[in-house]
C-alpha cells in the first residue's frame, strides 16, 4: 500500500518531516489527499506538531475537588497528571519520574497521600506543584552534578489554563495563547456554563470509553457534518421515528427516546438553516439559529430556577442558544445544550479513543441529567444505535480509501474562492466549510517551525 512507507531503519519516515512543501500540497483549497488519514509518519507528525502545539483538553476541575486529587490521562503520546494542588489551583504535570522516567501514577483517579507524588520505584516524592521534596538518601549525591541537572527541577509543569472549569494545556513550551487560539469560539463553554443556576458544572459518574478503529480526523470532522444524519442514521433514528409513529395516537405523550432519536432524520432544509460558525484554528460549531436540541420538552422547575438565578431576559437568551456541536480543535467536541462532551485521544493512524462524559448541572433538577445520560447512551456510547452508524462510516472510509484510481477526498461542498483569505464566518450548514477550515488549521501546524527545503 502506497502509504505504509515505515521501513526497518526508519529512513522511509522521513518523507514529510523534511519536506513541509509536501504536506502543504496534501491540502487543497477543496481536497485533501488519502495520506492524512492513512499515513503512519503523518499521525507521528500529528502528534508532534499539531497536537503538542496547541491547547488539548485535559479534564474538567471537578474531576480534582480537593487538594490532592488527581486524574491521569495521555495527552498525544504522553502521560500526564491533572492534580489539585495543596494551594486549591489545579496543574497539570508529567507523569514521569524526574529519577529514570517510572509512572508516578497508574490510576486512572486517586488521591495522593500525605498530600505529596511518590514514586513507586525508588521513592522520590514531589511536591503537589511538581518541585522536587525528598530523595531517599541524598548523601549519595553529594559531590556529583545532581543539584544542575534535569532530575533535581523535578516535575516541569505542562501550561495549563483553567477555563470555567475546563482544563486545557500546551504540552510544547511555544505555541500560541491560550485565548488568541480558541477566540470566541469559548463562547460554547461559557452557554454551557451559564446553564447550571449556579454558574458551575461537574462531572457525573465516569466515562463511556468507545474504541474507534478510524483516524481520528474522521470523528472530529463529522461532529459538523450535517449532509449525514438523515442518511447514515436513518437505519437507527428513522426506524426508532417509524416504530413512534405506527403505535402513537397523534396526542401521545412523546417519550424522551423519541424526542432525542428522531430530530436525527430531519430533512436536508432543517440542517442547512440550523447554520454553522466557524472560527479559525479549526473551531467551529453548528446549531447557529436552532438545532435538533432545540424542541426538547421542559424539564421540571428548571426554566423558574434559571429565571430565579439571572432574570428572565438573561435565562431566555442563554436557553435559547441550542448549539449542537462545538469543535475544539484538535481533541474536543461538546455539546452544550445537552451537557455532553466528546474527547479524542488518538492512539495510532487508524485507532482512536473517544471518551464521552456527561456533566450536572449545579442547581438544576435531576431530571435534566436523567436527559443527559439518556442521551450519551442514546447517541454517544459503545452501546449506542446512533454512534454505530457513525462508527461504520468512519471505519468504511478508512478501508475504502485504499481503492486506486482516486487519491482525493473531496471537501469542494459550497466552497468559494473568497475563502483563501480565510475561513471565518456564518454559514448554511450543510457546506464542507468547517472541514476545510480544520485541514486549514492542520496544514499550518503540521509544517510551523520547518525548514524549508
Ligand atoms: S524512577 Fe522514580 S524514584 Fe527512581
Ligand atoms: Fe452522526
Amino acid at each position: 500500500m502506497v502509504w505504509n512507507r515505515v521501513d526497518s531503519n526508519g529512513a522511509a519516515m522521513n518523507r514529510y518531516r523534511n519536506d513541509p512543501g509536501a504536506i502543504r500540497a496534501l491540502v487543497r483549497p477543496d481536497e485533501v489527499h488519502r495520506d492524512a488519514y492513512l499515513d503512519p509518519e503523518l499521525f507521528e507528525l500529528e502528534m508532534e506538531q499539531l497536537w503538542r502545539h496547541t491547547w488539548l483538553y485535559v479534564g474538567h476541575d471537578s474531576q480534582v475537588p480537593e487538594p490532592g486529587d488527581f486524574y491521569s490521562t495521555q495527552l498525544a503520546h504522553e502521560p500526564v497528571i491533572m492534580v489539585r494542588g495543596s494551594d486549591g489551583l489545579v496543574r497539570v504535570l508529567p507523569n514521569r519520574c524526574a529519577h529514570k522516567g517510572t509512572r508516578l501514577v497508574s490510576a486512572v483517579h486517586g488521591k495522593c497521600a500525605g498530600g505529596m507524588l511518590r514514586c513507586p520505584y525508588h521513592g522520590w516524592t514531589y511536591r503537589l506543584d511538581g518541585r522536587l521534596r525528598t530523595v531517599p538518601l541524598k548523601s549519595g549525591y553529594e559531590g556529583t552534578a545532581f543539584e544542575g541537572s534535569n532530575a533535581a527541577q523535578g516535575l516541569r509543569e505542562v501550561s495549563s489554563v483553567n477555563y470555567r472549569g475546563f482544563i486545557f494545556a500546551r504540552l510544547a513550551a511555544d505555541g500560541p495563547d491560550f485565548k488568541d487560539y480558541f477566540g470566541e469560539s469559548l463562547t460554547s463553554i461559557d452557554n454551557m456554563v451559564e446553564r447550571s443556576p449556579e454558574g458551575r458544572l461537574e462531572v457525573a459518574g465516569g466515562v463511556l470509553r468507545y474504541m474507534h478503529d478510524c483516524n481520528w480526523k474522521l470523528f472530529v470532522e463529522n461532529l459538523n457534518d450535517a449532509m449525514h444524519p438523515m442518511v447514515a442514521h436513518e437505519s437507527s433514528a428513522g426506524t426508532a421515528k417509524k416504530t413512534w409513529d405506527a403505535v402513537a395516537g397523534s396526542d401521545a405523550a412523546v417519550p424522551m427516546v423519541i424526542e432525542q432519536f428522531v430530530p436525527f432524520v430531519n430533512g436536508y432544509e432543517f440542517f442547512e438553516k440550523m447554520g454553522v460558525k466557524v472560527y479559525a484554528n479549526g473551531h467551529s460549531y453548528t446549531g447557529v439559529n436552532f438545532s435538533i436540541h432545540s424542541k426538547y420538552s421542559q424539564v421540571g422547575d428548571y426554566e423558574q430556577r434559571m429565571t430565579g438565578a439571572y432574570g428572565e431576559e438573561r435565562a431566555r437568551r442563554i436557553l435559547g442558544e441550542a448549539r449542537h456541536n462545538t469543535v475544539y480543535y484538535p481533541n474536543l467536541t461538546i455539546k452544550g445544550a445537552i451537557q455532553a462532551i466528546r474527547v479524542a485521544r488518538p492512539l495510532a493512524v487508524d485507532r482512536t479513543l473517544i471518551e464521552s462524559w456527561t456533566f450536572r448541572l449545579v442547581g438544576a433538577p435531576d431530571e435534566l441529567l436523567a436527559r443527559t445520560t439518556t442521551y450519551s447512551r442514546l447517541i454517544n456510547a459503545p452501546t449506542s444505535m446512533v454512534g454505530h452508524d457513525d462508527l461504520h462510516c468512519y471505519r468504511s472510509i478508512q478501508q475504502g480509501l485504499a481503492a486506486g484510481g482516486n487519491e482525493w477526498v473531496s471537501l469542494h461542498r459550497n466552497h468559494s474562492p473568497d475563502e483563501a483569505g480565510g475561513i471565518a464566518g456564518i454559514f448554511g450548514a450543510t457546506n464542507e466549510v468547517p472541514m476545510r477550515g480544520q485541514f486549514r488549521a492542520w496544514a499550518e501546524f503540521m509544517t510551523r517551525g520547518m525548514q524549508e527545503g
